[in-house]
């Protein structure tokens, strides 16, 4: 089931007994770390309330193509984009033949005509209903068209019959669900990354900070999320658009990322440090800005910050921990002393005195270094190099199990 965390699922009712079930489904699906949205037909709400559906879900569930409100919220095709997998459970015999037909008469039917996400029906329905042979003839025309048919089950039935036409569980239909995914290097696994700079206020509109553009933290947590992991990005003050399918705490001041990071921390099974951390702060926050004097020469006293990522490799029952180091000389030493001095498991040296790479540019080249080895990946796009980093931290991270 770890196939299915960062997973965003469309989860498609159609009208029939078996829709009771669908709310366990949600709930399982959800509780696998997928985001599910419900979309519901007609038929659907009279066997079970779309509030139910709502608050299992925690999306209010979609259920009119015609709906101006919805869809100036997320309209059909925004949903049909959104989607990595539609699963219709209960599928009734009505809704496979319309889809067999290529029919867009309702959202469920439009979205799955206008996606380019698999698609996946759980059929339930009379066993008479299920043999007929129109019913038989729609299920193969839909195989044939690479749509996944999850059961159905055999047994005794809502109606009195016995025989085929049972939907499966939702036990089995979450599972099934599930294999329909890729495993990632990080499937299940917790991650935290810090990303871009500080800001230490010296007065209410002046400030110390640094270059960072929270670009390789962000891309990090990107590449986290694609490799299947739960991503809580605590970022610094940059100019990104917040990503999504992950947690994202904005922060401004060491002080504020210290404490976003110890938020939760216990559940945290690696900790990747890529911000560029301000060593030191003012010691005082002046309440007004401060006026210019008569005075040539103006001194700014400073107070040492919290070292995070030294803070948390420091935590009994600590995660696996990562952190970088921003060098303009002697790289591998300095990674090196500093791997040891905040007992780290790994660190990524970083030469940022070299034009075109480190602070603020869209490619990095960079030494992942461990106490036993040194990886050199060579220049590349932070992308590119984010999804290497994530793969390689994933292979230590799990030999160190
Ligand atoms: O954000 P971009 O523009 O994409 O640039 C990326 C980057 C150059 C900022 C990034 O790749 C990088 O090198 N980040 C680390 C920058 C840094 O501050 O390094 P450092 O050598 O000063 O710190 C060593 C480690 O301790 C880092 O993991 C840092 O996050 C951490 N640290 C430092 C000080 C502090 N008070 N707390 C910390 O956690």
């Amino acid at each position: 089931m770890q196939r299915l965390t960062n997973r965003q699922i469309i989860l498609g009712i159609t009208g029939g007994i078996a829709a009771y079930k669908s709310a366990e489904l949600t709930r399982l699906l959800k509780g696998a770390g997928a985001d599910v949205r419900v979309v519901m037909t007609p038929a659907a709400t009279e066997f079970i309330t779309p509030l139910t559906l709502q608050a299992l879900s925690g999306h209010a569930v979609h259920q009119h193509l015609l709906d101006p409100e919805a869809e100036a919220g997320m309209g059909h095709i925004e949903l049909a984009k959104w989607a990595d997998l539609i699963l219709i459970a209960p599928a009734s015999a009505d809704f496979i033949a319309r889809l067999a037909g290529g029919q867009g008469d309702d959202l469920l039917s439009t979205l799955c005509l206008a996606t380019d996400a698999p698609i996946c029906l759980a059929p339930a329905m009379n066993q008479a209903m299920w043999r007929n042979r129109h019913t038989q003839d729609n299920i193969a025309q839909l195989r044939a068209g690479n749509i996944g048919i999850f059961g159905p089950g055999s047994g005794a039935q809502a109606c009195g019959d016995t025989g085929p036409g049972r939907m499966l569980e939702p036990v089995e239909l979450a599972q099934l669900t599930a294999e329909q995914f890729d495993t990632g290097a990080l499937a299940g696994k917790t991650v935290f990354i810090t990303a871009g700079p500080t800001r230490e206020a010296l007065d209410p509109v002046r400030y110390i900070s640094n270059h960072s553009s929270g670009k390789m933290g962000y891309a990090l947590a990107q590449a986290a999320v694609d490799a299947g992991a739960r991503v809580k990005l605590i970022s610094g003050p940059v100019n990104l658009a917040a990503p999504a399918r992950m947690d994202v705490v904005q922060v401004q001041s060491a002080n504020d990322m210290l404490a976003a990071a110890m938020d939760g921390i216990a559940s945290c099974d690696i900790f990747i440090a890529a911000a560029a951390v301000a060593d030191y702060r003012p010691t005082a926050v002046s309440e007004h800005k401060i006026k210019k004097g008569s005075e040539e020469v103006m001194e700014l006293h400073l107070v040492k910050n919290p070292d995070i990522v030294a803070s948390v490799a420091a935590l009994p029952g600590k995660p696996f921990t990562v952190g970088f180091a921003a060098e303009t000389r002697d790289l591998l030493n300095y990674a090196r002393s500093k791997l040891e001095r905040k007992q780290l498991d790994l660190i990524v040296a970083n030469d940022v005195s070299q034009p075109g790479i480190g602070f603020n540019s869209d490619e990095n080249a960079v030494t992942l270094v461990s106490r036993d080895e040194a990886r050199p990946l060579p220049q590349t796009s932070k992308r590119q190099l984010a999804s290497q980093l994530i793969r390689q931290i994933a292979e230590l991270y799990n030999r160190a199990q």
